[in-house]
Protein backbone atom coordinates (compact mmCIF):
# COMPACT_ATOMS: atom_id res chain seq x y z
CA UNK A 1 0.00 0.00 0.00
CA UNK A 2 2.83 2.71 1.15
CA UNK A 3 4.38 1.85 -2.65
CA UNK A 4 0.90 2.81 -3.91
CA UNK A 5 0.17 5.89 -1.67
CA UNK A 6 3.94 7.44 -2.86
CA UNK A 7 2.56 6.50 -6.43
CA UNK A 8 -0.71 8.19 -6.36
CA UNK A 9 0.53 11.23 -4.10
CA UNK A 10 2.97 12.06 -7.09
CA UNK A 11 -0.06 11.08 -9.84
CA UNK A 12 -1.99 14.00 -8.02
CA UNK A 13 0.33 16.63 -8.26
CA UNK A 14 -1.40 16.74 -12.16
CA UNK A 15 -4.41 18.11 -10.51
CA UNK A 16 -2.49 21.07 -8.29
CA UNK A 17 -0.58 21.64 -12.15
CA UNK A 18 -3.99 21.91 -13.90
CA UNK A 19 -5.73 23.25 -11.08
CA UNK A 20 -7.75 25.92 -13.52
CA UNK A 21 -7.71 23.48 -16.28
CA UNK A 22 -9.67 21.47 -14.23
CA UNK A 23 -11.44 24.18 -12.70
CA UNK A 24 -12.88 25.25 -16.39
CA UNK A 25 -13.77 21.31 -16.85
CA UNK A 26 -15.80 21.57 -13.94
CA UNK A 27 -17.62 24.84 -14.84
CA UNK A 28 -18.17 23.52 -18.78
CA UNK A 29 -19.57 19.70 -18.48
CA UNK A 30 -20.27 17.29 -16.07
CA UNK A 31 -17.76 14.19 -15.87
CA UNK A 32 -20.74 11.60 -15.30
CA UNK A 33 -21.44 9.76 -18.59
CA UNK A 34 -24.84 8.66 -19.85
CA UNK A 35 -24.49 4.86 -18.20
CA UNK A 36 -23.75 6.69 -14.89
CA UNK A 37 -26.75 9.26 -15.17
CA UNK A 38 -29.27 6.42 -16.21
CA UNK A 39 -29.10 4.92 -12.73
CA UNK A 40 -28.41 7.82 -10.51
CA UNK A 41 -30.53 10.62 -11.62
CA UNK A 42 -33.30 8.61 -9.74
CA UNK A 43 -31.34 8.63 -6.66
CA UNK A 44 -29.83 11.92 -6.70
CA UNK A 45 -33.27 13.17 -7.12
CA UNK A 46 -33.98 12.91 -3.66
CA UNK A 47 -31.16 14.90 -2.25
CA UNK A 48 -28.60 12.47 -0.77
CA UNK A 49 -25.63 12.51 1.42
CA UNK A 50 -22.76 11.25 -0.75
CA UNK A 51 -19.65 9.51 0.14
CA UNK A 52 -17.28 9.09 -2.56
CA UNK A 53 -15.21 6.48 -1.56
CA UNK A 54 -11.14 7.02 -3.52
CA UNK A 55 -12.36 10.55 -4.21
CA UNK A 56 -9.46 11.51 -6.62
CA UNK A 57 -9.18 14.55 -8.64
CA UNK A 58 -13.42 15.13 -7.54
CA UNK A 59 -14.67 15.97 -10.57
CA UNK A 60 -17.07 13.67 -10.23
CA UNK A 61 -18.70 15.00 -6.64
CA UNK A 62 -19.01 18.17 -8.46
CA UNK A 63 -21.07 16.12 -10.77
CA UNK A 64 -22.92 14.80 -8.24
CA UNK A 65 -23.74 18.08 -6.22
CA UNK A 66 -24.98 19.21 -9.68
CA UNK A 67 -26.92 16.56 -10.16
CA UNK A 68 -28.53 17.13 -6.80
CA UNK A 69 -26.53 15.85 -4.23
CA UNK A 70 -26.74 17.65 -1.02
CA UNK A 71 -23.26 17.25 0.06
CA UNK A 72 -20.38 15.07 -0.92
CA UNK A 73 -17.94 13.40 1.49
CA UNK A 74 -14.72 12.34 -0.52
CA UNK A 75 -12.33 9.46 0.79
CA UNK A 76 -8.89 9.23 -0.82
CA UNK A 77 -5.67 8.20 0.76
CA UNK A 78 -3.59 10.69 -1.31
CA UNK A 79 -3.60 14.51 0.60
CA UNK A 80 -2.59 16.24 -2.66
CA UNK A 81 -5.38 15.02 -4.19
CA UNK A 82 -7.74 15.29 -1.56
CA UNK A 83 -6.12 19.06 -0.70
CA UNK A 84 -6.67 19.93 -4.67
CA UNK A 85 -10.46 18.66 -5.13
CA UNK A 86 -11.15 20.52 -2.01
CA UNK A 87 -9.39 24.08 -3.09
CA UNK A 88 -11.65 22.94 -6.45
CA UNK A 89 -15.28 22.46 -4.78
CA UNK A 90 -14.53 25.84 -1.98
CA UNK A 91 -13.50 27.91 -5.25
CA UNK A 92 -16.85 27.09 -7.05
CA UNK A 93 -18.80 27.13 -3.54
CA UNK A 94 -20.12 23.52 -4.07
CA UNK A 95 -20.91 21.59 -0.77
CA UNK A 96 -17.92 18.98 -0.47
CA UNK A 97 -15.38 17.50 2.07
CA UNK A 98 -12.50 15.71 1.84
CA UNK A 99 -11.11 13.19 4.07
CA UNK A 100 -7.33 12.08 3.31
CA UNK A 101 -7.55 8.49 4.68
CA UNK A 102 -6.62 4.74 3.92
CA UNK A 103 -9.26 2.36 2.61
CA UNK A 104 -11.07 0.13 3.61
CA UNK A 105 -11.91 1.90 7.02
CA UNK A 106 -13.12 5.13 6.05
CA UNK A 107 -13.16 7.43 9.05
CA UNK A 108 -16.87 8.15 8.81
CA UNK A 109 -20.03 6.87 11.30
CA UNK A 110 -21.80 4.01 10.26
CA UNK A 111 -24.92 4.55 8.63
CA UNK A 112 -23.63 8.21 6.93
CA UNK A 113 -24.63 7.59 3.46
CA UNK A 114 -27.75 7.54 1.67
CA UNK A 115 -25.38 6.60 -1.45
CA UNK A 116 -21.41 5.15 -1.68
CA UNK A 117 -20.19 6.24 -5.05
CA UNK A 118 -17.18 4.91 -6.32
CA UNK A 119 -15.12 3.53 -9.67
CA UNK A 120 -13.17 4.74 -12.32
CA UNK A 121 -10.39 3.07 -11.65
CA UNK A 122 -10.79 2.53 -7.63
CA UNK A 123 -11.56 -1.08 -7.18
CA UNK A 124 -8.17 -1.98 -8.54
CA UNK A 125 -6.49 -0.91 -5.57
CA UNK A 126 -8.28 -2.65 -3.13
CA UNK A 127 -6.85 -6.27 -2.10
CA UNK A 128 -9.33 -7.38 -0.03
CA UNK A 129 -12.46 -6.53 -1.72
CA UNK A 130 -14.55 -8.21 1.20
CA UNK A 131 -13.24 -5.91 3.44
CA UNK A 132 -13.88 -3.11 0.87
CA UNK A 133 -17.61 -4.34 0.55
CA UNK A 134 -18.10 -4.66 4.52
CA UNK A 135 -16.89 -0.87 4.79
CA UNK A 136 -19.37 0.21 2.22
CA UNK A 137 -21.59 -1.69 3.78
CA UNK A 138 -21.46 0.06 6.97
CA UNK A 139 -21.21 3.24 5.75
CA UNK A 140 -24.74 3.24 3.69
CA UNK A 141 -27.58 3.47 5.80
CA UNK A 142 -30.27 0.94 5.37
CA UNK A 143 -32.45 1.56 2.42
CA UNK A 144 -29.50 3.19 0.94
CA UNK A 145 -27.25 2.63 -2.04
CA UNK A 146 -23.95 1.57 -3.39
CA UNK A 147 -23.20 2.83 -6.99
CA UNK A 148 -20.14 1.60 -9.22
CA UNK A 149 -18.61 2.72 -12.39
CA UNK A 150 -15.60 0.80 -12.81
CA UNK A 151 -13.12 -1.07 -15.35
CA UNK A 152 -14.24 -4.64 -16.26
CA UNK A 153 -11.63 -6.41 -14.82
CA UNK A 154 -11.47 -8.13 -18.43
CA UNK A 155 -9.19 -4.77 -19.22
CA UNK A 156 -6.03 -5.58 -18.08
CA UNK A 157 -6.05 -7.75 -21.10
CA UNK A 158 -6.65 -5.77 -23.82
CA UNK A 159 -3.49 -4.28 -25.78
CA UNK A 160 -4.00 -0.68 -26.49
CA UNK A 161 -2.94 -1.84 -30.13
CA UNK A 162 -5.09 0.80 -32.47
CA UNK A 163 -5.11 -1.37 -35.62
CA UNK A 164 -6.72 -4.90 -33.72
CA UNK A 165 -7.84 -5.91 -30.65
CA UNK A 166 -5.57 -7.96 -28.62
CA UNK A 167 -4.96 -10.00 -25.78
CA UNK A 168 -1.53 -9.33 -23.76
CA UNK A 169 0.07 -13.03 -23.71
CA UNK A 170 1.38 -11.48 -20.28
CA UNK A 171 -2.05 -11.24 -18.43
CA UNK A 172 -4.74 -13.02 -17.24
CA UNK A 173 -8.05 -12.85 -15.95
CA UNK A 174 -7.85 -15.23 -13.24
CA UNK A 175 -4.37 -13.49 -11.83
CA UNK A 176 -4.24 -11.92 -8.03
CA UNK A 177 -2.37 -8.79 -9.74
CA UNK A 178 -0.38 -7.40 -12.06
CA UNK A 179 1.92 -4.30 -12.32
CA UNK A 180 1.15 -0.97 -14.37
CA UNK A 181 2.53 0.21 -16.99
CA UNK A 182 0.36 2.21 -18.08
CA UNK A 183 -0.88 5.42 -15.90
CA UNK A 184 -0.26 6.23 -12.79
CA UNK A 185 2.89 4.22 -14.00
CA UNK A 186 5.70 4.02 -11.21
CA UNK A 187 5.24 0.69 -10.99
CA UNK A 188 2.03 0.34 -8.92
CA UNK A 189 0.60 -2.92 -8.21
CA UNK A 190 -2.93 -3.40 -9.63
CA UNK A 191 -5.09 -5.82 -7.67
CA UNK A 192 -7.27 -8.46 -10.19
CA UNK A 193 -10.92 -9.52 -9.18
CA UNK A 194 -13.64 -11.27 -11.65
CA UNK A 195 -16.61 -9.82 -11.81
CA UNK A 196 -17.75 -12.68 -10.52
CA UNK A 197 -16.05 -12.00 -7.32
CA UNK A 198 -16.90 -8.10 -7.35
CA UNK A 199 -20.09 -9.40 -7.18
CA UNK A 200 -20.13 -11.88 -4.77
CA UNK A 201 -18.21 -9.76 -2.50
CA UNK A 202 -21.19 -6.87 -2.81
CA UNK A 203 -23.64 -10.15 -1.83
CA UNK A 204 -21.46 -11.36 0.88
CA UNK A 205 -21.63 -7.75 2.49
CA UNK A 206 -25.14 -8.01 2.97
CA UNK A 207 -26.08 -5.59 -0.14
CA UNK A 208 -29.18 -6.41 -2.83
CA UNK A 209 -27.88 -6.50 -5.90
CA UNK A 210 -30.33 -3.95 -8.44
CA UNK A 211 -28.61 -4.32 -11.20
CA UNK A 212 -25.14 -4.82 -13.29
CA UNK A 213 -24.58 -4.01 -16.92
CA UNK A 214 -21.09 -4.20 -19.34
CA UNK A 215 -20.01 -1.14 -21.38
CA UNK A 216 -18.36 -0.88 -24.68
CA UNK A 217 -16.87 2.62 -23.79
CA UNK A 218 -13.91 3.06 -21.46
CA UNK A 219 -13.54 5.97 -19.35
CA UNK A 220 -9.91 6.69 -19.94
CA UNK A 221 -10.11 8.11 -23.37
CA UNK A 222 -6.77 10.98 -22.10
CA UNK A 223 -5.59 13.21 -24.61
CA UNK A 224 -7.38 11.54 -27.33
CA UNK A 225 -6.31 8.18 -27.03
CA UNK A 226 -7.82 5.76 -28.97
CA UNK A 227 -7.36 1.99 -29.20
CA UNK A 228 -9.19 -0.57 -31.35
CA UNK A 229 -10.37 -2.61 -28.24
CA UNK A 230 -12.47 0.49 -27.25
CA UNK A 231 -14.26 0.35 -30.23
CA UNK A 232 -17.58 -1.47 -29.62
CA UNK A 233 -16.53 -5.01 -29.80
CA UNK A 234 -15.46 -5.74 -26.32
CA UNK A 235 -15.81 -5.20 -22.31
CA UNK A 236 -14.74 -1.77 -20.93
CA UNK A 237 -16.55 -1.41 -17.91
CA UNK A 238 -19.06 -2.09 -15.84
CA UNK A 239 -22.16 -0.42 -13.88
CA UNK A 240 -23.60 -1.66 -10.56
CA UNK A 241 -26.01 -0.99 -8.20
CA UNK A 242 -27.07 -2.38 -4.80
CA UNK A 243 -29.17 -1.38 -1.74
CA UNK A 244 -28.76 -2.41 1.56
CA UNK A 245 -32.01 -3.88 2.67
CA UNK A 246 -33.94 -1.34 5.19
C1 LIG B 1 -7.83 6.31 -10.68
S1 LIG B 1 -8.13 7.27 -9.25
C2 LIG B 1 -9.86 7.30 -9.38
C3 LIG B 1 -10.44 8.28 -8.48
C4 LIG B 1 -11.69 8.99 -8.93
N1 LIG B 1 -12.78 8.09 -9.16
C5 LIG B 1 -11.39 9.87 -10.09
O1 LIG B 1 -12.01 9.68 -11.16
O2 LIG B 1 -10.56 10.77 -9.98
C6 LIG B 1 -7.84 6.18 -7.87
C7 LIG B 1 -7.79 6.90 -6.55
O3 LIG B 1 -7.74 5.92 -5.51
C8 LIG B 1 -6.91 6.42 -4.47
N2 LIG B 1 -6.50 5.25 -3.70
C9 LIG B 1 -5.81 4.17 -4.12
N3 LIG B 1 -5.68 3.27 -3.13
C10 LIG B 1 -6.30 3.79 -2.04
C11 LIG B 1 -6.51 3.34 -0.71
N4 LIG B 1 -6.06 2.14 -0.29
N5 LIG B 1 -7.18 4.13 0.14
C12 LIG B 1 -7.65 5.34 -0.25
N6 LIG B 1 -7.48 5.83 -1.50
C13 LIG B 1 -6.82 5.06 -2.39
C14 LIG B 1 -5.80 7.16 -5.19
O4 LIG B 1 -5.17 8.12 -4.38
C15 LIG B 1 -6.56 7.79 -6.36
O5 LIG B 1 -6.97 9.10 -6.06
Amino acid sequence: MKRNRIAWEAASEKYVVEHEEVLDQARKESSLVECELELLRPLLAASPAVVHLQSGNGLDDLALAAEGARSVVGVDFSAVAATAAQRRADELGVNCRYVVAALPGAPLQDGCADLVYTGKGALIWMPDLNAWAADVARLVRPGGHLFVHEAHPMVPLWTWDEDAPRIRPDRGYFERSHVNDSYPGNGAVEWQATLGEIITAVLGAGLELLHVAEHAEPFWRWDGLDAAAWRGQLPNTFTLLARKRS
